[in-house]
């Protein structure tokens, strides 16, 4: 330890960029963080898990989970407003740890924000095959199942994420505006699917709560963490923050408060209008009102869900090129990755191998196998990021901190020992195919990086 750290005041100013060329302000941030964080989680994993893991009492597992992203959210709040850049979490473990260790976080974020582009994709093809079979057009099968499952390639998966790329090759001033639509409409249809649901609320289907048990509901808390994946991804946007400073602990706390209190009124309504058990579906919310009777609000919810997913592939196609960006201007990938295209003042080199890497794996593999990598990957990332705020206090006491964790180490001490707990009960597959993405990443780190980083 100790050895090929990066200097603050290096990255300071590689990433200063004047106040006035900023373009995200806090109503801005905290849209892209809901952006990123509701999305399938909420519309493809409640009814699953609650049917599956926990029964009624997955409204609990989303508290724990909340309480994990929050507390993991606070961590990020310190580091990224005393060393404001979009690199992350990578940047943080450059600074405290050391260039290995850096490499290895941003590989694996990259791995991150890739796989869970192509899960929520994935996930996009189910709603829209269902829309549509209301409208009774059927799409071939083999052009929405990929090839481990039988078909060819998810063709609509492959095609929305290739178009969002090029949206943001535009530029994130001009895409924000279409960005702040998609998330409007997304709240408008889960708050739609609220007020019509309510009514059906039968309250002896809350019963039994906790058919499942304790350890169901933690089980359940593993499994909807993926619902919480986001508000990391608004580190990554710290060079294009007006206010840095003020505004992105903000938006993080802001983006976890609504989509925490979202998914918790969400998870005791689909449990208190259907038994348990049927809501074993990918569209839950859908199939909610239709067992009520309410198939026009289906659709417009299908609908909606259909435009809403495609607002958290933006940002993490966003928060993806913005990590490659970061690693590239560190040597550790070749340095034209990180060019700005003049006209959109995006790195479109970026941009385009992260949505081209994500638009492939979206078309050609499992939804599941793709979530396990993310959850991996994200928790191992959300523990170095809490050991990091400790470290860069005793390295670097006097760097300004705007914003302190506050409880000393508590709070950090907390996320390591909660993202252990969930990092334990996730399975084997999820930890091979982690281990498999490093293994690449070992190569190129081999191969190119340790040529040519820059410390
Ligand atoms: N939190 C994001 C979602 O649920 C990844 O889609």
């Amino acid at each position: 330890m100790g050895k090929n750290r990066i200097d603050p005041s290096l990255v300071l100013r590689n990433a200063q960029k004047a106040e006035k060329d900023r373009t995200l302000g806090l109503f801005d941030l905290t849209i892209l963080g809901v952006g990123a964080i509701i999305g399938t989680g909420i519309l493809v994993l409640t009814g699953i898990v609650a049917a599956q893991d926990a029964g009624p009492a997955v409204t609990l597992s989303f508290l724990i989970a909340a309480t994990a992203s929050c507390l993991i959210g606070l961590c990020y709040a310190e580091l990224t407003t005393s060393i404001p850049n979009s690199g992350g979490a990578y940047i943080y473990s450059w600074v405290s740890i050391g260039r290995l260790p850096a490499f290895f976080t941003g590989w694996t974020l990259l791995g991150v924000y890739v796989a869970t582009t192509a899960t929520v994709a994935n996930g996009w093809t189910g709603y829209v095959k269902s829309f549509l079979y209301e409208l009774n057009i059927h799409l071939p099968n083999n052009l929405l199942v990929p090839a481990g499952k039988g078909g060819i390639v998810n063709l609509p998966a492959v095609i929305m994420v290739l178009l969002i790329t090029l949206l943001l090759m535009q530029g994130t001033g001009q895409s924000k505006f279409v960005n702040d639509c998609l998330v409007c409409v997304k709240l408008a249809v889960i708050i739609l699917f609220i007020v019509v649901s309510v009514r059906d609320v039968n309250p002896a289907n809350w019963h039994p709560f906790f058919p499942y048990g304790a350890q169901g509901v933690v089980t359940g808390a593993g499994a909807v963490f993926f619902s919480f994946l986001g508000f990391d991804a608004l580190a990554t946007s710290a060079e294009d923050a007006k206010n840095v400073q003020h505004n992105i602990p903000r938006a993080i706390v802001y983006s976890l408060l609504l989509s925490t209190s979202l998914y918790i009124i969400v998870g005791l309504l689909m449990t208190g209008t259907v038994k348990y058990p049927k809501l074993d579906v990918s569209e839950a919310m859908s199939y909610v009102l239709i067992v009520h009777g309410h198939k026009m609000v289906s659709q417009i919810v299908s609908a909606g869900a259909i435009l809403g997913i495609i607002a958290v592939v933006y940002a993490f196609i966003y928060a993806g090129s913005n990590i490659m960006k970061a690693m590239s201007r560190g040597g550790f990938l070749p340095s034209s990755w990180s060019k700005i295209n003049k006209r959109s003042g995006s790195p479109n080199r970026a941009l385009l191998l992260n949505g081209c890497l994500a638009a492939f794996l979206a078309g050609e593999f499992d939804l599941h196998y793709l979530a396990l990598i993310a959850n991996v990957g994200s928790l191992l990332v959300f523990f170095l990021v809490a050991v990091t705020v400790i470290l860069l206090r005793k390295q670097y006491p006097d760097l300004p901190r705007p914003f302190i964790v506050p409880g000393g180490k508590t709070i950090p001490i907390l996320a390591m020992v909660i993202c252990v707990v969930l990092l334990i009960t996730i399975s084997r597959e999820a930890w091979l195919s982690y281990i498999a993405w490093l293994i690449f990443g070992c190569l190129i780190y081999v191969v190119y990086s340790r040529h040519h980083v820059i410390v």
